[in-house]
This record gives structure tokens, sequence and C-alpha cells, in this order.
């Protein structure tokens, strides 16, 4: 993936190439800057490669990727609407009729729990329970994939292992494949099948893809106590810890030149 022209071109990620299996969950780590939004808006349909491609259930992605459930790094609630009709929406634009729509939708608040906050707007509620009605903005629409870019990342640690709990649950009712962007190595090894390391740009590639055989179903904040967990952690760490300093002596170098 490549940003601009001739000269002044970016290449930000380079020769990546990753397979996810039906019903599997896929983490991603890496430094800031590292290129991991970017693959998600690859296979999403975002962005399109400077070379090689990306295929869901085989088929080669062209345009927004129709099967995706997206979920973005930044809060995409419309503050205009409540938490009802923020998820019902997604239903909406597909030509789903606003009763029926809003009948799918209280369902699915119930079952993030938040039944009780219907008529809501995002400001009235707090950064885990706006979290909670994105997630259901994603799911409403039953997509075959799953893509997540640091969904949790502003919410505080107790409400990132109660995410992660959610988010594991209602996946193991019908497990999709999930792609899952993180800074924090924990939280990716508590929730995936495989945790796999990119780089620091430019050029970014995947240095390592860890099989995690943490027994499922999982408790987050009870899977870390596991000693397993600690050797995996350990593990990932190792390849780690020079590519995330390397990304900040990169953002040093820029630093001192400006
Ligand atoms: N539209 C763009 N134009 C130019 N460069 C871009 C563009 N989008 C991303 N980049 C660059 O590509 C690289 C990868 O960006 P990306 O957003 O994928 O990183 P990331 O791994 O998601 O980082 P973070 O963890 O901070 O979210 C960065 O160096 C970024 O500056
Ligand atoms: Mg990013």
């Amino acid at each position: 993936m490549r940003f601009g022209l001739g000269a002044s071109a970016y290449e930000a990620v380079a020769g990546v190439s990753i397979d996810v299996a039906a019903g599997e969950f896929v983490a991603i780590v890496g430094p800031t800057g590292c290129g991991k939004s970017t693959l998600l808006n690859v296979v999403a349909g975002l962005l399109a490669p400077a070379a090689g491609l990306a295929r869901v259930h085989g088929r080669r992605v062209a345009g927004i990727t129709a099967e995706a459930g997206y979920l973005f790094q930044q809060d995409a609630l419309m503050p205009w609407k409540t938490a009802l009709a923020n998820v019902a929406v997604a239903l909406e634009v597909g030509g789903v009729a606003t009763p029926e729509a809003r009948e799918r939708a209280k369902a699915l608040l119930a079952r993030v729990g938040l039944a009780r906050f219907l008529d809501r707007y995002p400001h009235q509620l707090s950064g885990g329970q706006r979290k909670r009605v994105a997630l259901a903005q994603m799911l409403i629409r039953n997509p075959a994939i799953l893509l997540m870019d640091e969904p949790f990342g502003p919410l505080d640690a107790q409400t990132r292992g109660m995410m992660g709990d959610l988010l594991l649950s209602l996946w193991s009712a019908d497990r999709k494949a999930v792609l899952f962007v993180t800074h924090d190595l924990e939280e990716a090894i508590s929730l995936a099948d495989r945790v796999v390391v990119m780089s620091a740009g430019p050029s970014s590639r995947i240095m390592a893809d860890h099989r995690i055989d943490l027994p499922r179903p999982r408790a987050i904040n009870e899977i870390r106590l596991d000693a397993a967990f600690h050797d995996y952690r350990r593990a990932i760490w190792n390849d780690l810890r020079d590519e995330v300093m390397k990304a900040y002596g990169a953002q040093d170098d820029v630093g001192g030149r400006a």
C-alpha cells in the first residue's frame, strides 16, 4: 500500500500476506503508524492497494466490501440520533422498513446490555455505553466478517475487559472471521486465536504470527492470570519491543528535523 505519487510516495505496507480462516479471530499488533488501519481499509475496500489484492470469501475486493462490518478507531455515532435510531439506521439504509429496523435494534441493544438506554443520545452515554451502541450498529446487519480497529482504545482497563467479554460472547454465538487491531498486547492475546505482529514502517511487513492455544470460553480478566498467558506475552513482546522502539525513534527523528 503506497500513499502519494513519484518521489514523495510513502510505502506504508509491503509484501504482507495474511489469511484468516472462517470463524477465526485474528489480532493485529504493531507500533503506531505501521499500517494496521491501512490493512483493514484495504480489506474493507476503502483503499485500493498499489500491488496485490484482498479477497473476501474468495472474491476479489473492488469497492466497498458489503459483507464486512467495520468498527472504526474513532467514535462514529450520529450525535443527533438516539442509541436506538443509531442502530436502526444501519438496517434502514439497506432498505429495511423503520418499524422492523427499530424492533431488531431494540433486541440487539438489549443483548449488549443497553435495554434501558434506547432513548439516550450519544452525549448522554458513557464511553463504554457508546462503544456498545457502535458494536450493535456493526452487528445488526449480520456481517460475514468483522473488522475492528482499536475499538476499545479510549476506555479504561476495567471497561475494556468487560467489552472484551461482551465481544467474545457475541462472537462465540455465531463465529465470524475477525480482524482486530489493537495496541494492547494483553488484549490481543486474551481475545484472539492468532496474534500477528507487524514491523515498524515504512514498508511494514508481518514479522511474526503466533497461535494462541488458550481454552475457550475465556473470561478476559481470568485468562490473564494463566501461566500460559504470560509465556505468550513474553514471546510476543520479544518480537514487538524492537519495532515499538524503532517507531518512537522515527518520530523523534521527524521531531528533530522539524
Ligand atoms: N491517506 C494517507 N496519505 C498519506 N499517508 C498515509 C495516509 N494514510 C496513512 N498514511 C501513512 O501510512 C502509515 C500507516 O498508517 P496507519 O493509519 O495504517 O497506521 P496504524 O498502524 O493504524 O497506526 P495507529 O496505531 O497510530 O493507528 C503511517 O505512516 C501514515 O502516516
Ligand atoms: Mg490506526
